[in-house]
């Protein structure tokens, strides 16, 4: 198999890309990706030397870029990871999200009608289904949960899956389509919450915990999350939405007090500041569908995989420290200076 990944420098992406090569020696990968602030080269730095592995810089909304890249390779299936993925800077500036997440899927579903394709599969997220409120724990996301999103990002992923939907029925593209909660693990970019929280506790800097971090995420280790796409694209139906979940909801504010906790750091450091616009507050994914066609479980308990998460940032400072000392800081200023 030829596997094409888009946005393989970023942090599922490039846990993917690992999956992959472990558990599909015999397969060619080939990543596609912009490096934009979010993506990072050194992430892939153990990929570079597999001969069955290549890295192209390039824009998924570049048809001059991804239709020769398309003609050269000749892919089986295409997994796009690509995206803008924070929500906070899609309420800053909402734009590059719709051109990333809406139109570079519409080039590179077009490049898999042209050359064809066995499989396009787009990695879409819980985050279409809007939110659950706190005070029903008996609800879960199903695939049957109407589309109905809070921020520009969500609305350009949902967007997005719409346009696969209708890519499969108008033009017969094979497609699938997973909906995944929060991930956490290795090579996740320290402005969501888990790894900020990782690296500033261990600065001994302030947490800020948006309104009183009551707000409830269904936390899933990347890894688990890589064996349920990979599960999808061999063997899921096409034109099919599976959600991929594993029931490990907690509150922002648990989270925060487990890192704290394990980290041997005062909960004196959290510190309550204004509330994400348009906040969700709860995701809850139930994963009844992947696990009874294709028998997916997640491994990875969410008190195992903290743990095995703050000790890959503890073993891998030089990899994060760099980040922070680049444009980072100056986005931190802009997010949480007077919040
Ligand atoms: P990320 O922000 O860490 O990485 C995104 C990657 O895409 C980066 O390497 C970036 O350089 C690249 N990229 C951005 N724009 C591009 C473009 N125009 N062309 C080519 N490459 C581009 O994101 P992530 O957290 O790894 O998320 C990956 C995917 O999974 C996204 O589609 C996201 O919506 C989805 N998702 C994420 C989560 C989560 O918890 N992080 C959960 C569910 C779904
Ligand atoms: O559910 C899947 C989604 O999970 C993905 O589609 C997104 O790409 C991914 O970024 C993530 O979105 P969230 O908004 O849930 O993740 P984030 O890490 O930004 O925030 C998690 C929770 O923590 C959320 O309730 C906001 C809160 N938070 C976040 C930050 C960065 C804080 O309280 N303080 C913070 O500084």
């Amino acid at each position: 198999m030829n596997i094409l990944v888009t946005g393989g420098a970023g942090f599922i992406g490039a846990n993917f890309v690992y999956y992959e090569l472990e558990n599909h020696p015999d397969d060619r990968i080939v990543c596609l990706d912009k490096l934009t602030y979010a993506g990072n080269l050194q992430t892939l730095d153990k990929a570079m030397t597999n001969p069955n592995f290549r890295f192209v810089k390039g824009d998924i909304a570049d048809r001059d870029c991804v239709f020769p890249l398309f003609e050269e390779e000749k892919f089986d299936i295409v997994v796009n990871f690509a995206a803008e993925s924070h929500v906070d800077r899609s309420v800053e500036n909402p734009e590059i999200f719709l051109k990333t997440n809406i139109l570079g899927t519409q080039v590179l579903m077009d490049a898999c009608r042209k050359y064809g394709i066995k499989r396009y599969h787009q990695v879409s997220t819980d985050e279409v289904y809007g939110d659950l409120p706190l005070d029903r724990p008996d609800l879960f996301f199903t695939e049957e949960t109407p589309i109905h999103t809070s921020s520009p990002y969500s609305a350009s992923k949902a967007s997005a899956d719409l346009l696969v939907l209708a890519y499969a029925r108008t033009f017969k593209l094979p497609v699938s389509i997973t909906r995944c909660s929060n991930n956490y693990g290795p090579y996740h970019f320290p402005e969501k919450l888990i790894p900020l929280m990782i690296s500033r506790a261990l600065a001994e800097e302030s947490l800020p915990v948006y309104g009183k971090g009551e707000n409830v995420r269904d936390w899933l280790y990347v890894e688990d999350h890589c064996a349920a796409i990979d599960l999808v694209i061999r063997k899921g139906r096409e034109g099919e939405v599976y959600n991929i979940g594993g029931h490990n909801e907690r509150t922002n504010l648990q989270v925060v007090k487990t890192i704290l906790n394990l980290l041997d750091k005062s909960e004196d450091l959290i510190t309550y500041v204004t509330d994400r616009p348009g906040h969700d507050m709860r995701y809850a994914i139930d994963p009844t569908k992947i696990h009874n066609e294709l028998g997916w479980l997640p491994r990875t308990t969410f008190d195992e995989g903290i743990k095995r998460t703050i000790q890959w940032y503890l073993d891998n400072e030089s990899w994060w420290k760099n980040i922070l000392e680049g444009d980072y800081q100056s986005y931190y200023e802009r997010m949480y200076k007077d919040r």
